[in-house]
């Protein structure tokens, strides 16, 4: 078989060896006969923290390392899952309007997680669950866990695309990616599309200036001198706990922010900061900052009191618009005061960097590049407090070793750090890395946990060959 676009040929052999498992729907047609093979990436984002679940834009790559999930049809209603790795245990789980979650932590619910994202997609006609397919599946993920590299959104893209060839469905990758990037909400976190997206819309040699409401990719040139370090903390980023946790509450201070800058703006509607940054086209961030300030305290109590005196709401309908309901309502500690100044300037001063930096980074100006990375991080760390002092050191290692930039990437409180360093230094960043930071946590630091990746190829879906 000729290596198919987007693979490489080591993927493929993972995709076959994985089919060996699976086996093909014998004597049926069409589709439920086929055996189907998807893969995704995981993204490293270059720039534009926390700005996706505001709607506001952000500049990751899809990196070369990639979920395979191998499908296919089965004969009942239900998805029988593998995985590859044993310490990841089988899981057997019905097709259904309302797909009930597994245990929090349990891997398998980013699984269930991309198949109601599709059965919410195609079911408007009620019937389409009972006649969809049910699949055997086997996993294989090499994009390293809980390290900031959207493993989760490889996990829930190559599944959401297997099940969709299983049953013959057929979206664009724009599509796509609107169908799976609230797929993290499934698990309790209120996260924007960005790792969804990227791992859709990744293009070899490029980076993604992508924007939301509705999702738009320009895609940017990565140029040939330029090389991608990321280094992983070690700190587990796990978004199962308290990183959930301090994600969500983020997310709440973000919407916060933009509905009294709305209110102060006298903009109708407008719920999201994206939404006042759009309306408001005039406004620069130091401006809106400005604003907001003027119109509300620095910080205010968690149990949204004061928030709905000063939004003019009752107090039960603005928890119910911000932290939704039932099981999969946000829980604040009540005991720490939202920070509201200080996130709105983090993602408003952060949007402007990212617009500035997909026209640096297209026209090869690096060293700006890596000045606004650090800035990025600056931001994160002061206003945003997502840094930890081990991905402050990991930075510091990073541009001592002669980086343009460095910044944490993804999430934060743990996980990686991106740099950003000519071709001809990437060696020397690796050096400087392994003597300042893993030096003191290991003998000798694996490959898997500081490497040069490259931007490479968006998901897609591929028919293996039947015996
Ligand atoms: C996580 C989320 C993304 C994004 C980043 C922070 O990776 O899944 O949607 O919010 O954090 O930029």
């Amino acid at each position: 078989m000729s290596i198919p676009d987007g693979w490489d040929a080591g993927e493929l052999a993972r995709a076959a060896r994985l089919a060996a498992r699976v086996p093909a729907g014998a004597g049926r047609a069409g589709a439920a006969a086929r055996i189907f093979a998807a893969r995704a990436p995981g993204r490293v984002n270059l720039i534009g923290e926390h700005t996706d679940y505001s709607g506001l834009p952000v500049l990751p790559v899809a990196i070369d390392r990639s979920t395979i999930v191998v499908a296919a049809a089965n004969t009942t209603a239900e998805i029988e899952l593998a995985n590859a790795d044993p310490g990841w245990p089988s899981r057997r789980f019905a097709i259904e309007r309302r797909i009930p979650p597994y245990e929090t932590g349990d891997w398998a619910n980013y699984v269930k997680a991309a198949i109601q994202g599709v059965i919410d997609r195609f079911s408007a006609p009620a019937t389409l669950v009972d006649n969809l397919r049910g699949a055997s599946m086997v996993v294989d993920g090499r994009v390293p866990l809980a390290a900031g590299l959207s493993s989760s959104a490889a996990l829930t893209v190559s599944t959401a695309m297997a099940f969709m060839a299983v049953n013959g469905l057929e979206l664009d990758p724009i599509e796509t990616a609107t169908m799976v990037a609230r797929s993290e909400w499934y698990v309790g976190t209120r996260a924007g599309g960005m790792d969804q997206a990227a791992s859709i819309l990744g293009r070899r040699g490029h980076a993604l200036f992508i924007e939301f409401d509705p999702i738009r990719v320009r895609a940017v040139r990565m140029p040939a001198n330029a090389a991608i370090v990321v280094a992983d903390s070690r700190e587990i980023a796990d978004k199962s706990g308290m990183v959930r946790a301090e994600y969500n509450r983020r997310v709440v201070e973000c919407a916060l922010a933009a509905r009294i800058l709305a209110r102060a703006l006298k903009l109708d509607g407008v719920t999201i900061l994206g939404g006042v940054v759009r309306a408001a086209p005039g406004w620069n961030a130091a401006e809106l900052v400005e604003k907001l300030a003027a119109a509300v305290p620095a910080r205010l109590g968690a149990d949204l009191k004061e928030a709905a005196d000063i939004l003019g709401v009752p107090q039960a309908v603005l928890e119910a618009e911000l932290l939704g309901q039932g099981a999969a309502r946000i829980a604040l500690d009540a005991n720490r005061p939202l920070e509201i100044l200080k996130r709105a300037r983090h993602v408003l001063s952060e949007t402007e960097r990212v617009i500035r930096a997909a026209d640096v980074l297209e026209a090869g100006r690096l060293d700006e590049m890596g000045k606004l990375m650090n800035a990025s991080h600056a931001s994160l760390a002061d206003d945003f407090e997502c840094s930890t002092a081990r991905l402050d050191t990991l930075v510091e290692c990073a541009r001592r070793g002669g980086a343009f930039g460095a910044r944490l990437t993804g999430a934060g409180f743990g996980g990686s750090i991106v740099a950003l360093c000519d071709v001809a230094s990437a060696d020397a960043v690796i050096e400087s890395i392994d003597r300042g930071y893993y030096a003191k946590l290991a003998r000798g630091a694996p490959e898997s946990w500081r490497a040069v990746l490259h931007a490479g190829a968006g998901a897609s879906v591929i028919d293996l060959p039947t015996a």
